[in-house]
């Protein structure tokens, strides 16, 4: 029996999977909602006999994906995707994202953005008007993160959000490494007027590698409740 924000990610994740045929070549994506969806895949290829191939956007997904019996391959190896299956921070009503809470918006955005289908899967708390109130990751090079960090920070001053702090993502004591080996900052905007505008000034800087704005990318967004209902939003 799942507790009630367990179940309304299991049935988004479950709804998600009406769009896998089989042979697939499947983006699987990272955090709990995205957990819940590769283990189902892992059921359909142990019990119902499906073909697919699944690209990891992080090691803990791809541990899981072994784990469970979903055949993984590289982004080198498959080249491009059938379909992405993630979760999300934040979606708005252009089903805009933010992504990145758990730290693999790179190749989350490298594997979605190499797909002919993203599909979000999400419960209603992620859910704005204007995308802003959970921190925007943006994931930086080690080598002069400080001078990253001020250059962003001042980049902030003309732009139309509702905070400007930055912080360093500490695990524990010490600064959080992406799987690249990577920093990340988090933005606390509260407020993202013109996310357009400040993704393009971020992705600029030197020194930054990507931030967790995912502008145009997402398709579909499934919001799943508590109650095991489920809004398909496109
Ligand atoms: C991982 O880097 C994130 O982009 C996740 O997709 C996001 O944090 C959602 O995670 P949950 O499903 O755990 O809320």
């Amino acid at each position: 029996r799942l507790n009630p924000i367990d179940m309304a990610k299991y049935v988004s994740a479950r709804r998600a999977l009406d769009y896998v045929e089989d042979g697939m070549r499947i983006g699987l994506g990272t955090g709990s909602t995205a957990a819940w969806m590769v283990r189902c895949l892992g059921e359909m290829v142990r019990e119902d006999g499906f073909r697919i191939t699944g690209v990891p956007t992080s090691t803990r997904t791809a541990h899981l994906a072994r784990e469970v019996g979903v055949p993984i391959a590289s982004l080198e190896d498959v080249k491009w995707l059938d379909l992405t299956i993630d979760g999300a921070d934040e979606f708005d009503p252009d089903l805009n994202l933010i992504k990145g809470g758990g730290g693999a918006l790179l190749q989350e955005k490298i594997v979605a953005t190499a797909s002919d289908m993203m599909v979000v899967i999400t419960d209603a708390s992620k859910n704005v008007d204007t995308l802003g109130a959970f921190p925007l990751p943006v994931e930086v090079i080690p080598f002069g993160w400080q001078t990253t960090k001020a250059l962003i920070e001042e980049s902030l001053i003309g732009m139309d959000v509702g905070g400007r702090s930055v912080t360093l993502r500490l695990n524990r004591d010490a600064p959080y490494r992406t799987d690249e080996g990577n920093l990340i900052l988090d933005l606390h905007l509260r407020r993202i007027g013109n996310p357009r505008q400040l993704s393009l000034v971020l992705n600029q800087m030197p020194g930054v590698v990507e931030n967790g704005l995912f502008l145009d990318i997402c398709d579909v967004v499934v919001v799943g409740a508590s109650d095991g209902s489920v809004e398909v939003r496109d």
